[in-house]
């Protein structure tokens, strides 16, 4: 088991290391190099929205190495109803094949159940387990792998 993670704010790299000791395993961020502007969020929603109508996706930076893993735990914040941009990257850079994905997320108020569509969308290759959005004051590896049973 690898846990792979995009996060820009904190959040979801807090729960993907919290899952990554309770799990015993790997944890790799997914490194981009779009730089994101800060402040203003209308002004970072805008810049995502127009990032993802032009497809001009993020590219990721860091070497993912999942040869040795057959399940993929892969986390990110929910923007705009969709995952963040740098999931779309990973599933078009990195062979998933072969590999069951657990997604899991972090958010204000929207739930995985909302955006099911849209990672269904991005998630093309490889064996989707399920999902699911994590609390990060109430991490439970235990909801990870009741989905693998
Ligand atoms: C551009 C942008 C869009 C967002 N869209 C949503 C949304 O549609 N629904 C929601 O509940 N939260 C939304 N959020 C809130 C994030 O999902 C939430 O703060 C998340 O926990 C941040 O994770 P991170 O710190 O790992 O980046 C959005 C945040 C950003 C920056």
């Amino acid at each position: 088991m690898q846990i792979l993670f995009y996060s820009l704010t904190g959040v979801t790299k807090q729960v993907a290391e919290e899952l990554g000791s309770q799990l015993n395993a790997k944890v790799t961020e997914i490194e981009i190099d779009t730089q994101y502007p800060e402040g203003d969020i209308d002004v970072l929603k805008d810049f995502v929205i127009e990032q993802d109508q032009n497809a001009n996706l993020p590219h990721i930076l860091n070497e993912i190495s999942i040869s040795h893993d057959d399940v993929i735990l892969i986390g990110f914040p929910i923007w705009l109803q969709q995952p963040a941009l740098a999931i779309k990257s990973l599933f078009k850079t990195v062979d998933l094949i072969d590999k069951q994905i657990i997604f899991f997320c972090t958010s204000g108020s929207t739930t995985y159940e909302e955006i099911k569509p849209a990672i269904q969308a991005v998630a093309t290759t490889g064996t989707l387990v399920g999902g699911l959005k994590v609390d990060p004051s109430n991490v439970k590896s235990n909801d990870i792998l009741e989905l693998l049973k």
